[in-house]
């Protein structure tokens, strides 16, 4: 049969979704704890097949076999048969135990604190943003975490507000942050490379603004990382509309709400934590790319790229926004 032209559209439509990349799969693995949760995916999925074949080919070959045929007569009635009443009672109750065990394992292993030594990361849920903070390392960032391949990690979870869930799928697992309480959850990336995530759990107008990147870095990349992150803010050269960001910055109403470490008078923490924006490839939760133009957009109106955001619009004249994105932009 060829299809209609207007089954065609529809057609193409449902196989688009096949075309990748999938920067969220969850069939990826890139952690232990991902690769664990996937091989109970994969065995589950593999009973499942099995059972449908089975089940799919009895009914088949019922269908055919008794089909009702001419002059073929009234079938015969019968009542019970203990082997097979037994039989279909068994098979799925064996069927459930193969799938508990090995899930009850999982749920045991994924829940497991991370071994003595891992490095700590502390996850905080805004709305809607994530904070990550290093308290052994001494860094604070927002929305892009890094980690070192290879090192077991421990985080450590809450929210400043409503319930928010983190999920990086190729790190595997899933896990709310209540406020008030701590959740954990520990893994160790196995891959150098970037994961995508997001936040699972609805938590206001802007849910969906709220994603995250996790990059895994090699111990030296890691380790400059950390450096750099260490440090105060870069000091703008004397003259420079970057000086002027600063200064227009540090006695304005952004300070209410930003610390930027070395700027003596930005130590608000509603928002995040800017001493490296600069360094970030994505601004606004990690939906947009840190250019120039974005910055300058979302500087002037916040909540017209991230509905319901707290950072208000500021209608501030043209000049003042392109000091304060140069400064923005030369803390990196
Ligand atoms: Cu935070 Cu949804």
């Amino acid at each position: 049969m060829r299809p209609t032209p207007r089954l065609l559209p529809a057609i193409l439509l449902a196989v688009a979704g096949c075309g990748g990349p999938f920067p969220q799969t969850t069939l990826a693995p890139r952690s232990d704890l991902g690769v664990t949760v996937d091989n109970l995916f994969t065995d589950i999925f593999w009973w499942a097949v099995v059972v449908f074949a089975i089940v799919e080919g009895l009914l088949l070959f019922v269908i055919i076999r008794y089909r009702a045929r001419p002059g073929g007569g009234q079938p015969s009635r019968l009542h019970g048969h203990t082997a097979l009443e037994i039989g279909w009672t068994l098979a799925p109750a064996l069927i459930l135990v193969f799938i508990a065990v090995p899930t009850m394992r999982t749920i045991f292993a994924t829940a497991a604190p991370a071994p003595a030594g891992a490095l700590k990361v502390e996850v905080i849920g805004h709305q809607w943003w994530w904070e990550f903070r290093y308290p052994e390392l001494g860094v604070v960032t927002a929305n892009e975490m890094h980690l070192p391949r290879g090192k077991p990690v421990q985080l450590e979870m809450t929210s400043a507000d409503v319930i928010h869930s983190f999920w990086a799928p190729g790190l595997g697992g899933k896990r709310d942050l209540t406020a008030g309480r701590i959740t954990r959850i520990a893994f160790t990336p196995d891959s150098i490379g970037e994961v995508a995530g997001q936040c699972a759990e609805f938590c206001g107008a802007s849910h969906a603004n709220m994603r995250l990147r996790v990059f895994v870095q090699s111990d030296s990349d890691f380790a400059l990382w950390v450096a750099r992150q260490k440090t105060d803010a870069a000091v703008p050269p004397k003259g420079s509309l970057a000086e002027r960001g600063q200064d227009l910055f540090a006695h304005g109403a952004c300070i209410a709400c930003h610390t930027i470490a070395g700027v003596p008078q930005a130590r608000g923490i509603v928002g995040p934590n800017l001493t490296h924006v600069g360094s970030r490839m994505m601004l606004a939760g990690a939906t947009l790319p840190n250019t120039e133009e974005w910055l300058r957009r979302w500087i002037t109106n916040a909540p017209s790229l991230k509905p319901g955001s707290l950072m208000p619009a500021m209608p501030l004249p043209e000049d003042q926004v392109a000091a304060l994105v140069a400064y923005l932009q030369s803390l990196q």
